[in-house]
């Protein structure tokens, strides 16, 4: 089977190390993929975002299986657009990517159906969204409807700072479009969990549960990133949590897609926080996470293509989904300055004495003459596996240590959290 990749971070690579494991997969393809793909798999140099060129090339080139995993082409419609020329593909159509693509149809969905969610009220009028600010109460949050790279969730501990948020998402377009409208919610508290699930529109199997670090300093301190590493599972996710978002979340999710004829395929993403009135969610996203990926999918025993099938064809009930019981940490490495702004082009050395003891996932990587060199803000990611979490903490940052390259960073206490929420 002859299978193509769309996107080109450490999600991706992670998915194609996993897909490349099944037999009947004769060639691997990433459009546009990155220097740890490249190792495995032909990339060819298309935009993630480029529906049209890439459903064109996979019929031209007779791809059997396409697996569209960022936000952006799923929620343009490359999943429709496979489909039309005969290809199946991995990810949810246009109609239901929406559940991440608009942050207003997720909260609508959530509240017509009863899904637990932070209270919240959605505005096209700026007057009007600062009309509501002025008696509300404080922090609160403000999102950008759209897409945002993950940037356009803003928590505000004051009424100036929230009008300002507003301001700089409808006025100045900081976000554009995804801007247009904001939601505006109640700020939550608890711990955070990521659940990853497959689902066919019929069945939900999840994943094991992950937690992300998305500031970019150690303590949490310092600028929202795309996410500076993760471990799984999550101690905070008990099996008695684990039930109860089972029924109250995540089954009524995929019912209240098939009720508004959005039926969701794929992997969806639960973005939860357990407070102290039960489980919330705090956002979908229709696609896996990064780095979640980078280490729930290592703790995956069943064939990921053959799952990833199943969830095209309908047939997820009868497909093992099994997960080592193990425990996984992903220490991402990012160019210095990240998320702000960075230099690349450095040559990365140490990749493979690193990768004795853990797997090394590519991000922003490419092969310039030989050389694997730095190309983007999250640049590596270090998985350490282990029986427990202290063993993979250690095994990740002991790798870590061995890759250099100019004006690296990464933080120094992935999974303290997760162990301080184990020892209590
Ligand atoms: P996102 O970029 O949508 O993943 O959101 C970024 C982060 O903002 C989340 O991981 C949460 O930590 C935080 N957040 C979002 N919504 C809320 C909320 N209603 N209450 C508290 N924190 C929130
Ligand atoms: N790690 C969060 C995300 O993928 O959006």
């Amino acid at each position: 089977m002859k299978i193509l990749i769309v996107g080109g971070g450490g999600r991706e690579h992670t998915i194609a190390l996993k897909i490349a494991e099944n037999p009947a997969v004769t060639k691997l393809y990433a459009a546009p993929g990155n220097g740890g793909m490249a190792a495995i798999s032909e990339c060819v140099p298309f935009k993630a975002t480029d529906v049209a060129g890439i459903t064109a090339w996979a019929k031209e080139n007779a791809i059997d299986f396409v697996v569209v995993a960022p936000d952006d082409p799923l929620c343009l419609g490359m999943v429709d657009a496979l489909a039309e020329v005969g290809i199946p593909a991995f990810g949810p159509n246009k109609a239901a990517a929406i559940i991440e693509g608009s942050k207003v149809f997720s909260k609508n969905l959530m509240k017509k159906y009863g899904i637990p969610t932070a209270a919240y009220e959605t505005f096209e009028d700026f007057d009007a969204a600062v009309a509501y600010l002025q008696t509300a109460d404080m922090p609160i949050v403000v999102k950008a409807d759209g897409l945002a790279l993950g940037k356009g969730v803003l928590i505000c501990n004051t009424h100036e700072e929230a009008v300002e948020a507003v301001s700089s998402m409808m006025k100045d377009e900081k976000f554009g479009q995804s801007g247009k409208s904001v939601v505006i919610e109640e700020f939550l508290t608890g711990p955070e969990v990521s659940v990853l699930a497959f689902t066919d529109g019929k069945v939900v199997k999840p994943m094991v549960s992950s937690m992300d670090h998305k500031r970019a300093l150690d303590h949490d301190e310092g600028l929202n990133t795309g996410g500076m590493g993760t471990i799984a599972p999550n101690p905070c996710y008990t099996p008695e949590l684990a039930e109860r978002c089972m029924q109250e979340i995540f089954l009524p999710t995929i019912n209240a897609m098939n009720a508004e004829g959005r039926t969701f395929k794929g992997c969806l993403y639960f973005g939860l926080m357990m407070t102290p009135k039960g489980p919330k969610v705090i956002e979908y996203n229709c696609r896996f996470g990064d780095p979640e990926t980078q280490v729930v999918l290592p703790l995956l025993k069943s064939d990921l293509l053959t799952i990833m099938q199943a969830t095209v064809n309908g047939t997820l009930a009868d497909t093992e989904v099994e997960f080592d019981n193990g425990a996984a940490c992903c220490v991402v490495i990012a160019s210095g300055s990240y998320p702000v702004s960075y230099k690349s082009g450095y040559v990365i050395s140490g990749l493979e004495a690193a990768g004795e003891n853990a797997l090394v996932i590519h991000a922003g990587t490419k092969l310039v003459d030989g050389d694997i060199v730095t190309a983007g803000g999250r640049v590596l990611g270090v998985v350490g596996r282990c029986k427990c979490l202290p063993g993979a903490i250690s095994k990740a940052y002991e790798a870590a240590k061995k890759i250099h390259f100019t004006d690296m960073h990464m933080r120094s206490d992935i999974g303290q959290r997760a162990l301080a929420e184990l020892n209590k």
